[in-house]
């Protein structure tokens, strides 16, 4: 019998834990019972404080429904998201385009646009175009790679907010042309707020955060033989690039709207970027993100 104390009851728990056959469970929740008893010792944990953590995450999961995932939102706003895309980059077979959130906003089954397209139906703004070449990681180009893009409009709002859900706008589906080239038009997107009429978007404010991202564009991109890349480029020029709320902003995904000489169309201001996609790997499958509704129970 051992003489429990905050700091027996770590090996206490650890040695029952002991007998967990499948060893990739076992790490995972060894650390996590170390990380969090070390957590609860080092803030020195109220019973008050342990319950408002056990009603908060009660409330993150009473948030969740079919188009929203207020743990995914969570994680993303301690930096955790980001801490699992950089760890899965690392684990890419080649170094490539660097990763940024999924994001609540994809959608499966966006139209299939010719190059050239502008993807925002209604516009107020001046266009811009989006172009460049997705290559493999030696720079060799990829031809009829996917390229699937959404974005804000120019009011930072997408589809689903500015429209009904079976509304598709601001998003579009391209195919690399013989030379991997992809250019497509759209207007400037507005950074916008992450949901805040949450217990997440509470918290953000309780810690005096402003809860906003900077204006941005996202793409997915998939190339047969080829890792899949979640990535984004985000306006330089944004009051919050510095700051976004979810830390999806990295200096190598920072981009500038610009008059570019070979722009395939000319006289309007556009953002050259290449995307790099490293060879798959067995282990390179998963996206840091998903569709709310996967976590829902199957309707009857
Ligand atoms: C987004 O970029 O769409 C997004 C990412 C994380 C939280 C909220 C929105
Ligand atoms: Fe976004």
């Amino acid at each position: 019998m051992i003489d429990l104390d905050e700091n027996t009851v770590t090996d206490a728990t650890l040695s029952q834990m002991a007998t967990t056959s499948d060893p990739r469970l076992k790490e995972i929740m060894d650390a996590a019972v170390r990380h969090l008893h070390a957590f609860a010792r080092e803030v020195n944990l109220t019973p008050a404080e342990w319950l408002t953590g056990i009603a908060v995450l009660t409330e993150v999961g009473k948030a969740c429904t079919d188009i929203r995932q207020e743990f995914i939102l969570l994680s993303d706003v301690l930096g955790l998201s980001a801490v699992v895309n950089a760890l899965h980059d690392k684990k890419a077979k080649e170094l490539g385009t660097q990763s940024s959130l999924l994001g609540p906003f994809f959608r499966e089954g966006a139209a299939e646009l010719p190059l050239g397209a502008n993807i925002v139906a209604n516009h107020t703004a001046p266009e811009i175009v989006l172009y460049g070449q997705v290559t493999d990681n030696d720079g060799a180009p990829l031809p009829n790679a996917l390229v699937q893009v959404w974005q804000t409009d120019e009011h930072g709002l997408y589809d689903v907010q500015a429209h009904d859900d079976a509304h598709m706008d601001m998003r579009g589906n391209f195919r690399t042309d013989a030379n991997g080239n992809y250019h497509f038009r759209t207007v400037r997107p507005l950074g916008y707020s992450i949901p805040m009429d949450g217990p997440v978007g509470r918290l953000v404010r309780m810690q005096g955060r402003h809860g906003m991202r900077p204006s941005h564009i996202h793409m997915l991109i998939t190339a047969p033989g080829h890792r899949e890349l979640v990535s984004a480029l985000y306006f330089g020029d944004d009051a919050n690039i510095a700051s976004d709320t979810v830390f999806g902003v990295s200096a190598s995904l920072v981009v500038e709207a610009k008059d570019n000489a070979d722009c395939p169309i000319p006289g309007l201001k556009s953002v050259r970027y290449d995307f790099r996609m490293p060879k798959a790997a067995d282990n390179d499958t998963g996206r840091v993100g998903a569709d709310p509704a996967s976590f829902m129970p199957a309707a009857e």
